[in-house]
């Protein structure tokens, strides 16, 4: 969809979104608009209990064509935040009505505010959010089944801030765009190689791109690894994608790690049928760490960062990996494979120590689709973090404040990590039933030496089957908003 800014006035052409205050106030524009059409907004609104509640919506027909009415509350609750969502709704709202372009008259300040460009910005960023579809498999679609909204025109008096401020924004909308692509493909179309491949579109971007094959992870002694993808006739892969935008480009870099199990059975430790097909989206921490590294490079934000990501397929076969096996990790560590279907963290024990030791980073943070155990703790509204160091886990609950998207700060501790001690080597790969996604981040604490670090569990997160003002059902692309700021409010 084509985004616009334009000077406050009355637009010519196209549906017309007008802001309407508490007690039916409407903006100076909106007194125009209803004046033109004889009283027609103003009867409208009593005659549907219309009052201009925060984010109330009351659609129109007028002979000047479509208006549609959004609730502005008081004005008082109006930032970043609720732009987002206003402009979320306002896409859903007319994206079928027939309308193919629109233009929004939302601001209720002073135009010389502060903040109206950028929160134009934000409801623009989020329309492109609720915008976004994954229907390239379907061959039917009629000309119904698309949207008709092409054009949205947010109309504002600073317009050079707006469009410098949704430059920036527009490349973090890809780049979740992108996680959500890579994360709603199939499990036979994204597997390791094919999604190394996916990665390597990044070097338009500048990001240096590496991978890594079975050999040269053998070589490292990837033991960890390397049993998860045992089974599969894909080969096992870790790409390593490099944005170098410091101005001192040899600086450390913060690091950002992703599980992408490209399909996850269980392995030996095989799952139920009933919604293994959910298991295509077992990739979606590393689909962040994608989504997250093409934000970055595509609003060149002045940082070093890497992104590692470990991709496997966990699948029972002949050569598959047993329960009850022993692998050496990278770091030396052994660990008994109690559960061949707790891959994740094996993944990622090898990907941790490789990033750790080879790039000395400010930080690691890692995502993966670890547990189901978050997925009780938390449900599928905040995203639950470990943290092995107090300032870090102070600047994710900053970000996520900031973007919205939720987390919590879950316990690690001595009396959780003992309980992987294993009788015959250095650890097992699962703790007791309760208490499944502290135990986990326990084991991944073992690879991560003195950096500091950070495990984000989104198991919860990086689906959902119901439409939100700026997710649209299916692949989320959660975090890359969140880290996109931690890194925008931190680090550059
Ligand atoms: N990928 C799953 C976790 C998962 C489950 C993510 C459901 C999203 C939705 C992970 O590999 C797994 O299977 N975890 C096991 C661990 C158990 C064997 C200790 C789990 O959570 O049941
Ligand atoms: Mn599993
Ligand atoms: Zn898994």
């Amino acid at each position: 969809m084509k985004i616009t800014f334009q000077k406050l006035s009355l637009p010519k052409t196209g549906a017309l979104v007008l802001g309407v205050m508490s007690g039916c106030k409407l903006l100076p524009l909106g007194v125009e608009v209803d004046a033109a059409v004889d009283g027609l907004l103003t009867q409208a609104m009593k005659d549907a209990r219309f009052d201009g509640d925060d984010h109330q919506t009351l659609s129109v027909a007028t002979p000047r064509g479509a208006v549609l009415l959004y609730g502005l509350g008081d004005g008082e609750s109006i930032d970043e935040l609720w732009a987002e969502k206003a402009g979320g709704s306002i896409f859903a709202a007319l994206a079928k009505t027939g309308a193919s372009k629109i233009n929004v008259i939302f601001e209720p300040h002073a135009s010389a505010e502060e903040g109206i460009a950028l929160r134009a910005a934000h409801m623009a960023f989020a329309a492109q959010l609720r915008a976004y579809r994954f229907d390239k498999y379907k061959t039917q679609l009629k000309n119904d089944d698309l949207p008709s909204l092409q054009q949205m025109v947010l109309l504002v008096d600073k317009t050079a801030a707006a469009r410098r401020a949704f430059a920036s924004l527009e490349a973090v909308a890809e780049g979740v765009c992108l996680t959500r692509d890579l994360v709603s493909e199939p499990p036979n179309v994204l597997y390791p190689e094919s999604y190394a491949k996916r990665c390597a579109a990044l070097k338009e971007l500048g990001v240096k791109v590496e991978v890594l094959g079975e050999k040269e992870m053998k070589k490292l002694g990837m033991g960890a690894l390397l049993g998860v993808g045992q089974g599969s006739v894909r080969e096992s892969k870790i790409v390593v994608m490099r944005w170098n935008g410091a101005s001192n480009s040899r600086a450390k870099p913060l690091a950002f790690i992703g599980k992408g199990v490209t399909f996850d059975t269980g392995g030996i430790s095989l799952k139920p049928a009933g919604g293994m097909e959910d298991m295509k989206w077992d990739m979606g921490g590393s689909g962040t760490v994608v989504g997250l590294m093409h934000a970055l490079a595509g609003r060149k934000a002045k940082v070093n960062a890497i992104g590692v990501i470990g991709l496997v397929e966990n699948m029972p076969d002949g050569n598959a990996q047993r329960p009850g096996d022993v692998v050496t990790s990278m770091s030396g560590q052994t660990i008994e494979v109690i559960n061949t279907d707790a891959e994740g963290r094996l993944v990622l024990a090898d990907v941790l120590h490789y990033t750790a030791t080879k790039y000395k980073p400010v930080f690691m943070i890692d995502l993966a689709t670890l547990t189901g155990a978050m997925m009780v703790s938390l449900g599928q509204v905040n995203c639950g973090y470990f943290a092995n160091d107090d300032d870090l886990s102070d600047k994710i609950a900053a970000a996520g404040k900031a973007t919205g998207e939720g987390v919590w700060r879950m316990p690690l501790g001595a009396e959780y990590n003992k309980q992987l001690d294993s009788d015959i080597a250095d650890m097992k790969n699962v703790g007791p039933r309760w208490g499944g996604a502290i135990t986990a981040a326990c084991f991944l604490e073992r690879f991560v030496g003195k950096t500091p670090w950070v495990h984000m569990d989104i198991a919860g997160m990086a689906w959902t089957s119901k439409d939100s003002p700026t997710v649209p059902k299916g692949g989320t692309g959660w975090g890359v908003r969140l880290l996109n700021r931690l890194v925008a409010d931190n680090y550059e």
